[in-house]
């Protein structure tokens, strides 16, 4: 499996820009300086399979530019290695919670809408994964601090809380070790999270994002059919422009945006509580330009803050508060986008 997510990878870089083929010699010059000795055996599988690859090689187009054909071949290699989209058994939506920029409120959006979704669909079941590797928030945000069981068909149980099956790498690893791993071993760690998990039957699965437009992200939707994303994002220029960059790739990849929560938009004034918003609205303008909605603006508030603390989000801690009720309507928007989009029968 890392075998073949590695030459995925590095076949794409290796492609001749004359000849549009793959270029063995390079490939080999990168797997001896950048991978160890094992993948020694995978360049002579590939020296063995790489004819059979051939045979579907595009025909160079002479109407077209270089760059055209080189970008066709790119495209046939990448297609021919990339794995093939599958549904979570018993999943029927898959939700992702994302954005471009870090520290936007991705995890406490997750957590708090997961719940919301339990409070106003109780029948309904609902798991929560934290794709986030190198910073797992959801093992403090729900207060779980325990190490999943493995059952019998060697899958892991999630931990379930308020309702919500959970499943983190922060279960996994000691609170204080950092995750220091690079591409293969993320993609690996995800892999296990995504299809090593025994979620059972779940009507509606969020998963919390890590920041970026990277290997996440491209293996989440490569490999999982995605029912749609929501966009977190604070609503200063500087997330908002990276925000823009999330928005465009779940674009190019056919992933439906259910919309824009802008969150930390406004703070109450304590002495006459009125709304004062913070950082201007260009959020609006950003909605306009990717024809989506603003689904929700979620104010900064010490109770939010504090309640993710201490493991119990706002809808659960403070249910009756204005910050929970924000929550609540997203989680209502959020089910009438679900509800619009397919299901998963399988
Ligand atoms: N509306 C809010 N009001 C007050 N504090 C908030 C609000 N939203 C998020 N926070 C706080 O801001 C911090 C960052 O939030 P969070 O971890 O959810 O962001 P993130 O986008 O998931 O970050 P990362 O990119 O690191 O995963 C947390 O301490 C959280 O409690
Ligand atoms: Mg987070």
């Amino acid at each position: 499996m890392l075998c073949r997510c590695f030459l995925e990878y590095i076949l794409h870089d290796a492609l001749c820009f004359e000849c549009y083929e793959v270029n063995l010699d390079m490939l080999s010059k990168m797997l001896s300086v950048t991978a160890k000795p094992c993948f020694g055996e995978c360049l002579k599988h590939l020296r063995y399979s790489w004819p059979r690859h051939r045979k579907h090689n595009t025909i160079i187009d002479s109407t077209k530019t270089k760059q055209e054909n080189l970008e066709a071949r790119q495209k046939e290699i990448m297609a021919c290695g990339l794995p093939k989209r599958k549904h979570i058994k018993d999943v029927k939506q898959i939700f992702l919670i994302a954005s471009g920029k870090g520290g936007v409120g991705k995890s406490t959006t997750a957590v708090n809408l997961a719940t919301a979704l339990k409070i106003i669909e109780p029948k309904k079941s609902i798991g929560l994964l934290d794709a986030d590797i190198f910073g797992p928030s959801i093992p403090v945000m729900m207060n779980i601090y325990e190490s999943p069981l493995v059952n019998q068909e060697n899958l892991m149980e999630p931990l379930v809380n308020y309702g919500i099956k959970c499943m983190s790498m922060g279960f996994l690893i000691d609170e204080k070790s950092p995750v220091v791993w690079r591409g293969l071993m993320v993609m690996n760690a995800l892999n296990k999270l995504m299809n090593h998990v025994a979620w059972g039957s779940l009507d509606y699965l969020v998963i919390d994002t890590p920041p970026g437009t990277g290997d996440t992200h491209l293996s989440l939707i490569q490999s999982l059919f995605i029912t749609g994303a929501l966009l977190v994002t604070t609503p200063q220029k500087v997330a908002l422009e990276v925000t823009r960059r999330g928005a465009n790739m779940f674009k190019k990849l056919n992933i439906p945006i259910a919309g824009i929560v802008e969150n930390m938009s406004s703070i109450t004034c304590p002495k006459c509580m009125t709304e004062v918003p913070l950082f201007g609205n260009a959020t609006l303008s950003l909605a306009k330009e990717l024809d989506v909605d603003i689904l929700q603006k979620i104010p900064m508030h010490e109770n939010i803050a504090e309640s993710s603390d201490s493991g119990k989000p706002i809808v659960l801690a403070a249910p009756k508060s204005k910050q929970a009720e924000a929550y609540r309507e997203l989680a209502e928007h959020v089910v009438t986008f679900l509800n619009k989009q397919e299901i998963n029968d399988e």
